[in-house]
């Protein structure tokens, strides 16, 4: 069990908090603020008891000077403020007298955001090669470091793994909640518990699906994904998306654990991916030669549903089709519905399940969905996430 923020007293304390604010933004809107609503917690238990708040986090990907304007996190201070309902000190530096001036301003209980750490990837990336001379310098802004950025978890930066290594540590909030509905469930899920997966490529999911094929009971396969298992299976899938290089690993898998795998037996094709493009549903015998699968059919949404009504535990990671379009929305905005009518345990995995979920309305359905994409795939292949395996353990 690691360190939280609740085994520190914080009083009067200077508290850095690495935060993922890293939200979708553009011209200064931001479009999806569930990162910086799930945040909350950990920041208000910091400034309710007497912490001067110092907020970090990366935003976007910065490669040159151009890539600075569209990524600072002054949008976020901003929504933050509104949020918290208290004024958010906004400093435009990630090192320098002007962001030491402002720390050292802070009384206890204000809040303080410095710009986006990966600002400091421009010259020589050394927030993401976790630059050591970085690390110790924002670690000696403080006296605590908690990390509740879960979203960036599996990467090794200054700002998470780089502070943890020379300030006393432990984890907010949103990384104990995260690691609780993801880790602990598949420790130890209630039973039967289903796996649905998806999304375009099976290379992306080798180690999710060797990992939960040997906790899950059934693990159902839509999306682009499906595909090369249905290869796998001797079947005919015309122009769809084939991983040629994951066919045997498929073969290997249905092979070892045919009993689990849940494949689909019709899907909704069309000639290119495109709102324009003329639609049919198929079996997957019939299969002809020019079109491609871009959604689950009405079929397979049945055959799944049989497998969701008797399961106790449902993990989500990946949508069934290329939900973005609306005419293959609809197998995934019925998973949704499905999953949202069930007595049963919940969780999705981020990045675009979480925000098909979000787009589509169900988010009340669900018990969790992850603040993390990577992260959250991370901890379903069953590896150890750097920033949260640097913090000690009580
Ligand atoms: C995410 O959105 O997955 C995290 O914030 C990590 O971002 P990155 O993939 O740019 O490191």
């Amino acid at each position: 069990m690691k360190k939280t923020i609740k085994d520190y007293d914080l009083n009067g304390k200077k508290v850095i908090i690495r935060c993922d604010f890293n939200v979708p933004i553009k011209n200064g809107i931001i479009s999806d603020d569930n990162r910086i609503v799930e945040s909350l917690p950990t920041i208000k238990y910091a400034i309710e008891n007497g912490a001067k708040v110092i907020l970090m986090s990366h935003l976007g990907r910065i490669k040159t000077a151009e890539d600075l304007p569209e990524n600072t996190l002054l949008p976020v201070a901003k929504r933050l403020s509104e949020l918290l309902k208290k004024e958010v000190v906004f400093v435009s530096k990630t090192r320098g007298k002007e962001l030491e001036d402002a720390i050292n301003k802070l009384n206890n209980s204000d809040v303080l955001l410095m710009e986006n750490t990966r600002y400091e990837d421009l010259n020589g990336e050394l927030e993401s090669s976790n630059d050591e001379a970085l690390g110790k310098y924002w670690a000696s802004l403080g006296d605590i470091f908690i990390n509740d950025a879960f979203g960036t978890a599996h990467r090794s930066h200054a700002s998470n793994v780089g502070i943890a290594t020379y300030l006393p540590s432990g984890i907010g909030f949103l990384i104990e909640k995260e690691l609780m509905m993801l880790e602990e469930t598949i420790n130890n899920p209630v039973r039967p518990f289903t796996v649905i997966l998806g999304g375009a490529k099976v290379s992306d999911k080798i180690g999710v699906i060797e990992n939960l094929v040997k906790v899950a009971d059934y693990i159902l396969i839509g999306g682009g994904m499906s595909y090369t298992f249905l290869v796998a299976d001797g079947k005919k899938v015309g122009k769809s998306l084939v991983d040629k290089e994951m066919i045997d690993f498929c073969k290997n898998i249905l092979a070892n654990y045919r009993n689990k795998i849940i494949l689909p037996i019709d899907v909704v094709c069309g000639k290119e991916i495109s709102e324009a493009t003329e639609i049919k549903e198929c079996d997957i015998d019939e299969f002809s030669d020019d079109n491609m699968g871009l959604d689950i059919g009405p079929k397979t949404v049945d055959l799944f549903k049989e497998y969701l009504e008797k399961s106790k535990t449902i993990i989500w990671n990946g949508p069934v089709g290329v939900f973005e379009i609306n005419k293959f929305a609809n197998g995934t905005k019925r998973v949704c519905e499905i999953l949202t009518k069930l007595d049963a345990i919940k969780i999705a995995g981020g990045g675009d399940t979480g925000s098909a979920i979000i787009n589509f309305g169900y988010e009340k359905g669900f018990n969790h969905i992850s603040t993390g994409g990577g992260a959250s795939l991370t901890l379903l292949e069953g590896k150890v996430l750097s920033g949260i395996d640097v913090i000690a353990d009580k």
